[in-house]
């Protein structure tokens, strides 16, 4: 593991953050988590870009700008020096009073952490993975809009530690509607009658980065897709259900609350993956070295 915090990387053992930090005290702040793939950053651009949204919607400075964002971003990549490596990028509101109040906290930190991640065991990954739907559903654009990538994911730790004790792999989380909204950590696809389907961000989803890059590479591959509302159905009817995201990539699922969904072969998703694989060997942002 490598950490950059508050200017430089440092020994992983002296990464440390002081507990009046509102990050820790209320998750408040934001991140971004990307990945390198082929020694390149992967949409290096629309991580910050979206990173600067959600600064934005918060009111939340980040220390040196979008500018000291990307450097601290490839500085920690390059002290990592691996091929392929996840990287997480924190804002977090700073150090302040024990109260709520933001404008307590004069400066915002900024950490990355550069490690390996492996979301779920390799032969889920092929095989396909299960889910349950949630009791914890996503929270509605006025609650805690969920395009927002803040650190609030206790809504999205609940319902990964339901799935888990339920002994399914991964939590489908439904809107307040009752139309689904995504997983835990990543965006769904469902392909029906020949068609992608995944649900607008304004159904509760993030705006997901591998979710862009799929539709892009989609329309590229002549592959018709909408994004529409979905439900339950939706998915028991799909000849082929999975999930995109930095963390997790392009992940099969094999069940929904115990019944079995799409089949066994995943002509779309092996396209899109195969698109997809191209596209990280070709774009990005260099590491060097
Ligand atoms: C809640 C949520 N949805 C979707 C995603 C996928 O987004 P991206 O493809 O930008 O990583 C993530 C992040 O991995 C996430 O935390």
């Amino acid at each position: 593991m490598k950490v950059w915090l508050d200017g430089g990387i440092v020994e992983e053992e002296l990464a440390r953050i002081p507990v009046t930090d509102h990050g820790f005290l209320y998750g408040d702040g934001i991140f971004e988590g990307m990945r390198v793939y082929h020694r390149k950053l992967f949409r290096l651009e629309d991580h910050l870009t979206r990173l600067a949204t959600a600064a934005r919607a918060l009111k939340l400075e980040i220390p040196g700008g979008i500018g000291g964002a990307r450097k601290a971003a490839l500085e920690t990549a390059r002290a990592f020096d691996r091929d392929e490596a996840y990287l997480r990028l924190i804002v977090s509101r700073g150090e302040g009073s024990l109260g709520v109040d933001p404008t307590t906290c004069p400066r915002a930190r900024l950490v990355c952490i550069a490690d390996e991640v492996r979301i779920y065991p390799e032969e889920k990954m092929r095989a396909g993975i299960s889910l349950i739907t949630s009791s914890w559903r996503r929270p509605p654009a006025d609650v805690l809009d969920p395009r927002v990538k803040s650190l609030n994911y206790l809504n999205n730790a609940m319902a990964k530690l339901e799935a888990r004790q339920c002994g399914a792999d991964e939590a489908l989380m439904l809107n307040a509607a009752g139309h689904i909204a995504e997983a835990s950590v990543a965006n769904l696809f469902a392909v029906r009658e020949g068609t992608l389907l995944t649900p607008p961000a304004t159904d509760g989803a993030l705006e997901g980065i591998t979710r862009r890059s799929l539709l892009e590479l989609a329309a590229e591959e002549g592959l018709p897709a909408e994004q529409r509302s979905i439900g339950r159905f939706d998915l028991f009817a799909a000849s082929e259900v999975f999930l995109t995201g930095s963390g997790a990539r392009i992940v099969p699922v094999g069940s929904l609350d115990g019944r079995e969904i799409g089949g066994a072969a995943r002509p779309v998703m092996e396209q899109l993956s195969d698109a997809f694989e191209r596209l990280t060997k070709e774009a990005g942002t260099p590491l060097g070295g």
